[in-house]
């Protein structure tokens, strides 16, 4: 009877034993992450054992599993979701299944690890803008910023994040008076923002970032731009774009000439007037 239980306990050792063997040799995705970057959206993930083939499946809502076409049986460790993630406002979840062969697995479910829900109309990053300042009067200059391109194309047609937010979008504009440290911030409705109120002949620095106040708070603002700098002058703000550069170069040059031209000209009139006057005294009386 003894011997009985002993052969028994034998068997549920070695049952669970291969049991714990076939789960290890079939690891699933650990540290799963989205990584969104306007718009282009990708999942990673990392393995404890290489060498398994992994196959994506999205869903949003409560919704059925779709496979994402780009992802079945991949060997990498990730996988670009750009593309199955619209509409953009909703919530999706993404399931990552290790592939498994008959031999080592049998469960009705394969191996598989579900991610955090994703939003991107929430939760994609915004990159760095471009912008000019261009200075309108005394008082106020223009701040042109060029709406990021996405990585989503509709209809031939490249979107930006205006295409995409559309009212939502709003920028934010930082400012500082050049050798102060105080700094003021305007939010912009429009990617064309004038800034008002600005010290005539002080140069001020500007920073934009894209600003979109219907995110929870943690993702509203976009990546901050590096700063453009107007000088200060009697004209008023001056901007320093290319532009103004080579305006001011070709200012200077053309004032350079001037003065070189009218130089030599005055040089040569009064030798040729002291010569007059030495041929003149020196004239036979
Ligand atoms: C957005 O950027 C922040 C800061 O770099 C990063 O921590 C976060 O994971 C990023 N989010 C996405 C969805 O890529
Ligand atoms: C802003 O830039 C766009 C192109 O980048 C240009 O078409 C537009 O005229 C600019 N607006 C101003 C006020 O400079």
């Amino acid at each position: 009877m003894a011997s009985l239980k002993n052969v028994l306990r034998l068997g549920v050792c070695l049952f669970a034993w291969i049991i714990s063997t076939a789960d290890s040799a079939v690891p699933t995705a650990e540290n799963v992450r989205w990584v969104s970057l306007d718009f282009k959206t990708i999942l990673t993930w990392t393995v404890k054992e290489p060498n398994h083939k992994f196959t994506i499946l999205y869903s949003v809502g409560d919704e059925d599993w779709q496979e994402s076409q780009d992802c079945i049986q991949v060997s990498e460790l990730e996988c670009e979701l750009t593309n199955d993630l619209q509409p953009f406002d909703r919530n999706y979840s993404a399931d990552i299944q290790t592939d498994t062969t008959d031999d080592d697995y049998t469960a009705d479910e394969p191996p598989h690890t579900i991610s955090t829900i994703f939003n991107p109309y929430k939760e994609s990053n915004i990159s760095a803008v471009k912008f000019t300042v261009k200075s309108v009067d005394k008082n106020r200059v223009i701040v042109n910023i060029t709406d990021p391109l996405t990585s989503i194309h509709q209809r031939l047609k490249q979107l930006s994040i205006r295409d995409i937010f559309k009212h939502d979008l709003k920028y934010k504009i930082s400012y500082y008076k050049s050798g102060s440290t105080g700094k003021r911030d305007i939010t912009s409705d429009t990617s064309e923002a004038e800034v008002p109120n600005l010290d005539e002949g002080q140069g001020y620095c500007f920073m934009v970032a894209a600003f979109i106040p219907s995110r929870p708070k943690n993702t509203q603002l976009g990546a901050w731009s590096g700063q453009l700098c107007t000088r200060g002058g009697p004209g008023g703000v001056t901007d320093l774009s290319l532009g103004a550069w080579v305006g001011a170069i070709f200012v200077l040059l053309t004032v350079l000439i001037i003065i070189i031209t009218v130089t030599v000209l005055c040089c040569r009139r009064r030798r040729e007037r002291n010569s007059f006057q030495t041929s003149q005294s020196s004239a036979p009386i």
